[in-house]
C-alpha cells in the first residue's frame, strides 16, 4: 500500500513522524513536504497528495496543518477527494466505514503523536463498508 503525505509548517512534525511509523511498518510513502518550520501555504501540500490518489500513485493521503481544518477544505475541492478531518477513535473509524475516506487530516498543533498514530492505524485497517453509503458517495461525486 502506498501512502501520500503532505503538510505545511504546522504539521510537519507529525507528519514526518507518522511517515517515519508508515515506512517502518512496511508501507511505502511518498512525501510532498513539507519538511522545515519556515511558513509555507497548505493548499500546496493538499493539491500534492490529491494529485498522488486521483492519478494512482497512491492508495491513500495523509495531510496535516496546524489545525486540520484548512487543508482538508483545499483537498475536498477535488473530485473524488473525500479528506477526513479525525479528531477521535470513532472518526477515524467512521471516516472509512460510511465515507470511504481517502485521505485522513490531522491538525498537528491539537494532537498528540499517540493519538495520531492510532487513529492512523484504525484508518488504514478499516474496510469500506459500500452498500448504501456507496450511493451518498455517488451523489456526492454527482453534485
Ligand atoms: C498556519 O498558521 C495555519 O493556518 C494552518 O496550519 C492551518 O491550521 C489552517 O487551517
Amino acid at each position: 500500500m502506498i501512502i501520500s503525505a503532505g503538510a505545511d509548517h504546522g504539521g510537519f512534525e507529525l507528519k514526518n513522524k507518522l511517515v517515519a511509523f508508515l515506512r517502518q511498518e512496511g508501507y511505502e510513502v511518498i512525501d510532498n513536504g513539507t519538511n522545515s518550520p519556515d511558513s509555507v501555504d497548505y493548499p500546496d501540500f493538499a493539491q500534492a497528495v490529491a494529485r498522488d490518489i486521483l492519478e494512482k500513485k497512491a492508495d491513500f493521503g495523509l495531510l496535516v496543518c496546524g489545525s486540520g481544518i484548512g487543508i482538508s477544505i483545499a483537498a475536498n475541492r477535488f473530485k473524488g477527494i473525500r479528506a477526513a478531518l479525525v479528531t477521535n477513535d470513532d472518526y477515524a473509524r467512521l471516516s472509512r466505514q460510511h465515507n470511504n475516506a481517502n485521505i485522513i487530516a490531522l491538525g498537528g498543533r491539537f494532537t498528540s503523536y499517540e493519538d495520531a498514530e492510532k487513529w492512523l492505524k484504525i484508518f488504514l485497517s478499516t474496510p469500506f463498508e459500500g452498500g448504501r453509503h456507496e450511493r451518498r458517495i455517488e451523489k456526492i461525486d454527482n453534485i
